[in-house]
């Protein structure tokens, strides 16, 4: 996607950290009451721009891992301090463990339940014994609705608007779609436009408790409030001391 590729640079000028304060500040909590263990080190899977990591890197030793190279650039100049890691959320496997795992936005480009499912077993060969991932979408399959959003930035020089029209072509798939246009204006040129489909993945709230048990979480589902007029069903799982990865019980591609 242009907007994690070629438009990377422009992330900081659509969404920047003070906008994540208060709700890292509720998934720090949830991570922290779910835990057995203390959460000491943390593992972000698709940490974007880098903004949730401006927060919680203040809370423990934390490292950032993502598909885009160049988004890993644009946290790396937020978050120097922090390992960063290129890899994908389906496959990455990295030599240690951590006490928590944590999956924001990024979890939403998992458009299958089997691809789902890949990361969240990704999630669970990281977490130690005890340990504690959390995984929040922006909507399950329950609290999705079609609407548009706007915003925004102005930084030295260069300023960027964008329109997000969050929509569901085929609501019997488990996928829905944002479209986004971004007007990017830079010095004294006219403003530029750029378009581009975001596909996203939509899950139940019981298919996700269901993958995260099968992978071998113990698993429940938290109300978390979002913006002052949405509450978020976020997914905590907890490893059990001992417990490993299970096969799958089937074969579930979508
Ligand atoms: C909306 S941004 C995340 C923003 C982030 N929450 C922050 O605090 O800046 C979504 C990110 O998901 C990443 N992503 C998409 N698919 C991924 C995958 N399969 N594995 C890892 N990261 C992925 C994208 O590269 C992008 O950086």
């Amino acid at each position: 996607m242009k907007l994690y590729s070629s438009l990377a640079s422009w992330w900081p000028l659509l969404s920047s950290p003070a906008e994540y304060a208060d709700e890292v500040e509720k998934y720090w909590r949830l991570l922290s009451d779910h835990a057995v263990r203390p959460i000491e080190t943390l593992l972000e899977l698709g940490c974007g721009g880098g903004n949730s990591a401006v927060h919680l890197k203040r809370k423990c030793q934390l490292t950032l891992t993502d598909v885009s190279p160049h988004m890993l650039d644009v946290s790396r100049s937020l978050n120097p301090e922090c390992e960063h890691v290129e890899g994908d959320m389906r496959t990455l496997r990295l030599d240690g463990l951590f006490d928590g795992v944590f999956v924001q936005d990024a979890i939403q480009y998992m458009l299958t339940e089997r691809e789902l499912r890949q990361a969240i077993t990704t999630a669970f060969e990281h977490c130690a014994s005890g340990g504690v991932a959390l995984f929040v979408p922006d909507y399950t399959a329950e609290t999705w609705r079609a609407c548009t959003e706007h915003g925004g930035h102005d930084g030295e020089g260069r300023s960027l608007r964008y329109l997000q029209w969050d929509w569901d072509p085929d609501p019997a798939d488990t996928e829905y779609v944002a479209d986004m246009v971004y007007v990017l204006r830079e010095g004294e040129d006219p403003p530029h436009v750029e378009y581009e489909r975001h596909r996203l993945g939509l899950f139940s709230r019981s298919t996700w408790i269901r993958l995260l048990e099968e992978v071998g979480f113990r698993a429940s589902a938290e109300a978390c409030q979002g913006t002052p007029d949405e509450t978020r069903t976020v997914f905590v799982g907890v490893k059990a001391r001992d417990s490993v990865a299970r096969e799958p019980i089937n074969a579930r591609s979508a």
